[in-house]
């Protein structure tokens, strides 16, 4: 069989209209930076609506009308009127925003440089070569699935093929559907999400996973005798958990309950309490008791908000402070806050968000089938 070989650009930054802060926007002092910022607000009304993704800095969060989970966020967007929708989150987040909010509403990712890895992992034209070499081998029906965390196009090509999105809460219900519908499934991009869902459905011996990177690995005759082919995408922040500091933090605090996000390895799952979505974190953590202990497997960002949002409760970071920091997340400064804002007074539109029409309209039918769900 032909290999097919990818020299296109498995590109980081989605959109070419990134434009840079200017610099005289670096470095402003944070009194100055938040004076200027509600000033903007003032100015601008009802027409703007800011939301923080819960992996944003503290200083995008307290300017924020919304803070959730990437999914929340989207609904949230299009439930707003607002003229203009700024995204603190990654690319594939304001694409979601975009693509179920009205025509009339502008989506603005203050920096364009803020994109997801794992959304990256998986490109549709990569993903379409693995879907004809895969679907060649069996007359079984394969319905793929992508994550949340991935880009519109690949949510279009789910679309067209039969598939849906789902996300970190919603995956074993997408899992049913997928299989009232067909008799496999493709998951894209995040195996470990895969996973996770596989094992909390009993189909841990069904599991095959597919490295779309290593052509002499790759079996696609193989592929198909599993019912569950899981892309070989993965978060690095929530890859670098390990049982290890599961192990540590009970040593350490033996009244500790631990919590962790469905990105982890399976094992960090397992030996876990519990897992769930930005929002099932909070939400656990919210209804804690007064005095109890969780330990928090996720980006580093949320840990903190949750101690300064929850002082009754002890919240520790799973594995201390280092190398928790999703990067993607991080480049939403609030100097370029403050440019995108003042631009908007000024009446000028900076790094906007638009989806190509006809993704949008099959990137909101993949969407619209996990809402249905
Ligand atoms: P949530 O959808 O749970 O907010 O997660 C998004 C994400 O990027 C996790 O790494
Ligand atoms: Fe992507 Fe991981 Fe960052 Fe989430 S934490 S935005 S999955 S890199």
């Amino acid at each position: 069989m032909e290999t097919v070989r990818f020299e296109t650009d498995l590109s980081l930054f989605k959109y070419d209209n990134l434009e840079q802060l200017p610099p005289h926007y670096r470095g402003l002092e944070e009194n100055e930076r938040s004076e200027r910022i509600e000033a903007a607000f003032d100015a601008l009304g009802d027409d703007v609506v800011v939301l923080g993704h819960n992996y944003q800095r503290r200083e995008i969060i307290e300017h924020a009308d919304c803070i959730g989970d990437s999914y929340q966020l989207s609904k949230w967007a299009a439930e707003s009127d607002a003229k203009y929708v700024i995204f603190g989150g990654v690319t594939f987040m304001a694409e979601s925003a975009d693509i179920i909010t009205d025509d009339d509403q502008t989506v603005i990712l203050p920096s364009m440089e803020a994109s997801c890895p794992m959304a990256g992992m998986a490109e549709a034209l990569q993903v379409d070569a693995a879907w004809a070499e895969i679907t060649a081998e069996t007359d079984e029906r394969i319905i793929p699935i992508t994550y949340m965390n991935s880009y519109a196009d690949l949510k279009a090509f789910c679309a067209e093929q039969g598939g849906l999105v789902c996300t970190s809460s919603n995956a074993s219900c997408a899992f049913e559907y997928a299989f009232e519908k067909g008799d496999k499934i493709l998951f894209l991009p995040d195996k470990h999400l895969g996973e996770n869902t596989a094992y909390q459905l009993g189909m841990e011996d069904e599991i095959v996973e597919w490295d779309p990177w290593d052509p002499e690995s790759k079996d696609a005759s193989k592929a198909v005798e599993n019912d569950v082919i899981l892309w070989d995408g993965y978060c690095q922040v929530h890859e670098r958990f390990r049982v290890e500091h599961i192990e540590q933090i009970r040593a350490d605090h033996p009244d500790v309950n631990v919590i962790v996000h469905p990105e982890c390895r399976r094992e960090v799952v397992e030996a876990a309490d519990e897992a769930g979505s930005t929002a099932r974190i909070c939400e656990t953590v919210e209804e804690a008791d007064p005095g109890d202990t969780w330990a928090v497997g996720t980006e580093i960002h949320l840990t903190h908000h949750l101690q300064r949002w929850h002082p009754e409760v002890k919240v520790l970071p799973l594995c201390g402070e280092a190398c928790m920091d999703c990067n993607a997340m991080r480049q939403i400064d609030p100097n370029y806050l403050t440019w995108i804002l003042e631009e908007l007074v000024e009446g000028r539109e900076r790094n906007v968000i638009e989806v190509a029409p006809a993704e949008k309209e099959l990137a909101r039918v993949a969407l619209n089938r996990m809402l249905e769900i």
